[in-house]
């Protein structure tokens, strides 16, 4: 379940002042977020990110989505079965409050100009630069594997997707940050070598950058720890239920010292908006059952209707077919024209005129 400790940091209380602007006045914003369809999204993805860009979305921000198909080989020997599960995240993105009509949902390999856009950022970035980003250094740990070339400039493909699509604000759990450190430095450079194409964009985090599972350790789908979107309200209670607590049956919200029952009030503080220290002293000596209790009526209210309309959806399967055809379209549409720019920019496009094979 979610840890959010959040003591705030400086990236955090950065963040703050960005989400006033853009409430203030959406206009020049464009929120470019994403995910690898490696399997169904948990709780840990909708109150780390999807909410948030539900959020930004209805506060009129345009909203970029890519679902990040090639990134799935980064760490693993091959894609899996990307048809079902891209319609499933397709699925879940919509019930959980994302509208295509305004929201663009698109797969990553559908638009080849992001990648003619990573030639000249790779030259931008030199091999120590890219061999000490924290966050490559551990999916390269977790994988077993060799440094791959593909895992190695991750995030410089990432940097692709955000300035490819123009992304100026990137909501991203706090793992995502060097990622967008990259964006940033390979947007500078471009500027610095070819003149100013890129505007620099803006991580913005959200109160629950780092969920844990139930075993206590971080919510991730390959350690099975975690709340599927579209899992059953029984399952869901008996994951609960198995979640660790501690021997200490006054229930208290102390992130540093009691991090499985912090989690648990984080996850019924962030879905009912009630503060996990008034939680906290409601259920006192109730103890781990009733913390349990109070967990599951929250997460299953919650994802009830998400869980009807995920099911719907999913029963239509052309339906988001063609949601991603028409996302494709339009994501498409702005790369080209970046791409289209960054060329003009570097010389690039030298043959654009009218050019025949004729001699003079
Ligand atoms: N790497 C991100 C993740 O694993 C997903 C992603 C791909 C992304 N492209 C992006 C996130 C662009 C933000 C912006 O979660």
């Amino acid at each position: 379940m979610t840890a959010v400790v959040t003591v705030p940091d400086r990236a955090e209380t950065a963040t703050a002042p960005l989400d006033e602007r853009i409430a203030r006045h959406s206009d020049g914003f464009r929120v470019v977020s994403g995910d690898r369809p490696t399997g169904p999204l948990h709780l840990g993805h909708y109150l780390g990110t999807l909410a948030n860009r539900v959020r930004l979305q209805n506060l009129g921000v345009p909203v970029v989505v890519v679902i990040a198909d090639y990134q799935v080989i980064t760490d693993r020997s091959d894609p899996g079965p990307l048809a079902e599960r891209v319609r499933t995240m397709v699925a879940e993105y919509l019930a959980a409050g994302l509208d295509p009509d305004r929201t663009v949902i698109f797969p990553h390999s559908a638009v080849p100009a992001l990648n003619q856009l990573m030639l000249p950022f790779l030259s931008l970035v030199t091999d120590a630069e890219l061999r000490r980003n924290p966050t490559v250094k551990a999916e390269a740990l977790a994988s077993r594997r060799p440094l791959g070339g593909l895992l190695l400039t991750y995030p410089v493909h990432q940097a692709a997707d955000i300035l490819g699509v123009e992304g100026t604000v990137v909501p991203v759990g706090r793992d995502q940050l060097p990622h967008l450190e990259t964006a940033r430095l390979v947007a500078r450079r471009f500027n610095d070598v070819y003149g100013p194409v890129f505007a620099l964009p803006e991580p913005l985090l959200t109160g629950t950058p780092n969920l844990l599972g139930t075993d206590g350790a971080k919510m991730s789908k390959t350690r099975r720890n975690t709340i599927g979107l579209g899992d059953t309200a029984d399952r869901t209670a008996a994951i609960v239920r198995s979640a660790q607590t501690d021997s200490n049956r006054r229930i208290t919200f102390e992130p540093a010292t009691r991090p499985q029952v912090a989690n648990l009030l984080s996850v019924i503080g962030e879905l009912t908006g009630l503060d996990p220290v008034v939680v906290a002293t409601e259920i006192g000596d109730g103890g781990a059952v009733e913390l349990k209790r109070r967990a599951i009526e929250a997460i299953n209210d919650t994802l009830a209707p998400l869980r009807r309309s995920r099911a719907d959806l999913l029963a239509d399967p052309g339906y988001l077919t063609g949601v991603l055809i028409d996302g494709a379209a339009r994501a498409g549409a702005i790369a080209t024209g970046v791409l289209g720019r960054v060329r003009a920019a570097m010389g690039m496009d030298y043959f654009s005129g009218a050019a025949t094979r004729s001699r003079a």
